[in-house]
């Protein structure tokens, strides 16, 4: 059987960017704590916890140390909170998602509603809502754009979302005569990895994703896949792969969310090269 893996998968510049800063930090005396996990990715953040930083779910949890925002951001108040606090603050949010936290508060000071496409629960979508003040409204998709909106309207997207759901929710609008103001805040790696799972998905029998399961992008990268490939699997690890899902197959696919380290890669594919 040919293994192919994706032309982009796996780890994006963000999460490398805010693994190093959290290793940097551990470095020091004082604790550290992330606010959140720092990844949605179970083994990177088990393996960060063996090494002495903390999860942190809440500001009220920590009172002295060092905190590391993770690569999602956050709202305004909670960085508002941590400095009134004193601690000692590593920002690790993601270059590209601090620029769709800029839309969103750019999109807020238009005065109208700014719909935050994304999902209501993720981190990333607290912080963009943060931004935007009283004038968010999230929305997961077309079917949850509000009867009524205050105009303008301005749309920013969470990072990770796919491109074709923006172009839904506008066109969604303009069939109603409403011309929003859109900023496509998808990020270059989110839409490499997207493009390139869909690419290979339509060429291989079967394709695995691998990628913790309450990860946003890795859940669009299954859905993708399985939009171009029926035989699409997701699972977090090596060991939860079946070798009875590839008989039969003579190529399968192999891709990542972009929290998904190499080496959890290379076990994946390790294993499909002995079948
Ligand atoms: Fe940043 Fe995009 Fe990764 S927003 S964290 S580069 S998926």
């Amino acid at each position: 059987m040919k293994v192919i893996r994706a032309k982009h998968a796996g780890v994006c510049y963000g999460v490398e960017r805010a693994l190093d800063m959290a290793q940097a930090a551990m470095m020091d005396d004082e604790t550290t704590y992330t606010l959140g996990p720092l990844i949605h990715n179970p083994k990177v953040v088990e393996k960060l916890s063996a090494h002495g930083v903390q999860v942190a779910n809440d500001v009220d949890d920590i009172d002295s140390g060092i905190v590391v925002i993770r690569s999602h951001g956050v709202e305004p108040s909670v960085l508002d909170c941590l400095n009134a606090k004193g601690l000692t603050v590593i920002d690790a949010t993601c270059p590209h998602v601090a620029k769709a936290q800029r839309a969103a508060a750019e999109l807020r000071d238009l005065g109208g509603t700014v719909l935050v496409i994304g999902r209501a629960e993720h981190p990333e979508v607290r912080g963009l809502c943060g931004h935007a003040g009283n004038a968010a409204v999230v929305v997961a998709g077309v079917e949850e754009i509000p009867a009524e909106l205050s105009e303008p309207v301005g749309i920013v997207v969470q990072t990770t979302e796919s491109k074709e759901k923006l172009g839904a929710v506008v066109e969604a609008l303009r069939s109603r005569g409403i011309e929003p103001v859109v900023k496509n805040t998808v990020c270059f790696a989110t839409r490499q990895r997207q493009d390139s799972a869909a690419m290979l998905a339509e060429e291989v029998d079967a394709i695995v994703v691998i990628g913790g399961k309450n990860s946003s992008n890795t859940t669009h990268l299954f859905e993708i896949c399985k939009a171009h490939c029926p035989r699409s699997f997701f699972v977090e690890s090596v060991d939860e792969l079946d070798a009875a899902w590839f008989d039969g197959c003579e190529t399968v696919g192999v891709t990542a969310g972009a929290s998904t380290p190499e080496d959890q890669i290379d076990e994946v594919v390790d294993y499909l090269e002995t079948l």
